[in-house]
């Protein structure tokens, strides 16, 4: 686990997006993981200044996302389709038939859920995938106590999730219950993590998930498990980090080779 604090979210999006564009320059077919949420927003937003002014090319890039609400149709705006419509896809050049998000409104949800898993296997595994963490721990919509080894279900939303989520949907009587989302053990699979956290709110459950032990009550925590992860921090996500000062004295110490700054 590499905990990188940047003095701000802008700089801390910056870095991953840098990192991003470095792998797509790379490999070209890059299969991304990603997330929605508000921490990832200025992350898309680099990407798209990166490809509407540097010529970052998407045109090869599969995308996966994390995860949906069941029973919210894709032009809802607290969808995670209209999210990302909104968001990114409408902003770079990623083809329809490259981008994927679990479908909320699915008849056969297990079926979806190992058809899903199959054609992230199909395009050869995740490169990146991207993670923002919730205030009660979980990546994805993996609530705590969901196994470490779970795969692409559906999963049932914690009180802490649904109060979270409560202002998106306002205008449904009944805000969703359910979601279908990678499973940790799906997660876990991808060569390459970047989780990104911002704001006071978020110090406690980062001190738990980079320095507390690693437990099914704070999923985010099996990342200390994953061989190559980083967890992007601003200041006030890092505050009760006891070891902050040596995770800014690896990151200043990085050989030049390993830095995308
Ligand atoms: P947030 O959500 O980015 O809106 O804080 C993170 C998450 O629930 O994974």
């Amino acid at each position: 686990m590499e905990v990188i604090i940047k003095a701000n979210p802008e700089l801390a999006s910056q870095l991953a997006a840098q990192i991003i564009a470095h792998t797509i320059e790379k490999k070209p077919n890059t299969v991304l993981g990603l997330a929605t949420g508000a921490t990832p927003l200025s992350l898309y937003q680099e990407l798209i200044n990166l490809h509407k002014n540097n010529g970052l090319d998407f045109s090869r890039v599969h995308t996966f996302n994390l995860d949906e609400y069941v029973g919210v149709a894709p032009n809802h705006p607290a969808s995670y389709h209209f999210f990302m419509e909104k968001n990114l896809f409408s902003n770079v050049n990623i083809p329809n038939t490259q981008r994927h998000i679990p479908d909320g409104m699915a008849c056969n949800i297990p079926q979806h859920c190992i058809d899903y898993e199959n054609r992230i296997r199909q395009v050869g595994g995740i490169d990146i995938q991207i993670l923002g963490i919730g205030s009660d721990g979980h990546i994805g919509f993996n609530e705590p106590s969901s196994s470490l080894a779970s795969r692409t279900r559906i999963k049932t939303l914690a009180g802490a999730t649904l109060e979270d989520n409560k202002k998106y949907f306002h205008d449904l009587q009944t805000p969703p219950r359910h979601a279908i989302t990678m499973g940790i053990g799906t997660i876990m699979e991808a060569k390459d993590i970047l989780l990104l956290a911002f704001g006071s709110k978020k110090a406690q459950i980062v001190s738990e998930m980079v320095e507390g032990p690693i437990s099914a009550m704070v999923p985010a925590s099996v990342l200390q498990m994953h061989p190559s992860a980083k967890i992007i921090l601003d200041e006030e996500s890092a505050a009760l980090l006891k070891r902050r000062d040596y995770y800014n004295d690896v990151y200043r110490h990085k050989p030049a080779w390993q830095k995308f700054e």
